[in-house]
């Protein structure tokens, strides 16, 4: 892998630094969060062989952004081993970057306190892109953002903590729930008005799958991200 970045090395950069916050992330390629993927280990993999790649003259960098496993706001917020397990990071790791996923904003924003009072996360991902059936069914995951005003108590009360200690947070979320429910045009104002960004590994390329295949093809808008 390292031998074929090392053929088509290139110096120049592919594109500009991404500013996320107080974060720049040199690198144009970003992991998104996967469960029971980006664990410690498989990032500090990626973030290595990313350093690799960087000083073959590759686009990848290790100041890119590595991002953790989701986890569950209520979880978090009643410290359960295992969360406290998924949200644990290398002293290598920086920014370090947590997804949490919440359908109150409540304990969405108890949760968010916990992570910047507590000094563990430099960068908060907020996760609106689930598109299993057994979560959308009760409006939760892609399906959240139909509900504007939820959506927007969420954003605002875990931007609102994060603020305080300076911690940037993004929205991952997809272009709607189906052909007829789509939803990033107002989630993404949304966000922007509460002063967030979408995620740069954002899942919105896709509509959730209805009746097991992909709904629909990329709008033109988000086309040009
Ligand atoms: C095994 C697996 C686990 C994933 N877990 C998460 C997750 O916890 N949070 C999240 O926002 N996205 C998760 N994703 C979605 C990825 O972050 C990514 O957005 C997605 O794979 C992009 O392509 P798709 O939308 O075409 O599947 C997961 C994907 C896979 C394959």
């Amino acid at each position: 892998m390292v031998g074929a970045m090392t053929t088509t090395a290139t110096s120049a950069p592919v594109l500009p630094p991404l500013r996320i916050g107080r974060h720049v992330v040199e690198s144009p390629v970003v992991l998104a969060p996967m469960a029971g993927i980006t664990n410690r280990a498989f990032r500090r993999l990626c973030r290595e062989y990313g350093a690799a790649g960087a000083e073959a003259g590759g686009a990848s960098g290790a100041t890119s952004l590595y991002v953790a496993e989701m986890v569950t706001s209520r979880a978090l917020v009643e410290r359960t081993p295992e969360t406290m397990r998924l949200i644990s990071h290398g002293p290598e790791e920086q920014p370090r970057s947590v997804q949490l996923y919440s359908v109150d904003p409540a304990t969405a924003g108890l949760a968010a306190r916990m992570l910047v009072t507590e000094d563990l996360a430099d960068h908060i991902d907020l996760n609106f892109g689930c598109p299993v059936p057994k979560v959308t069914r009760k409006g939760g995951g892609a399906a959240l953002p139909w509900k504007t005003e939820l959506f927007r108590g969420i954003v605002s009360s875990v931007v609102r903590e994060a603020a305080r200690f300076d911690v940037p947070v993004t929205v991952k979320m997809r272009v709607g729930i189906d052909a007829e429910h789509v939803t990033y045009l107002d989630a993404g104002r949304i966000a922007e008005a509460e002063g967030r960004r979408p995620s740069p590994c954002t899942a919105g390329r896709r509509r959730r799958r209805t009746r097991g295949r992909p709904t629909g093809r990329r709008s033109r808008a988000s086309r040009r991200r």
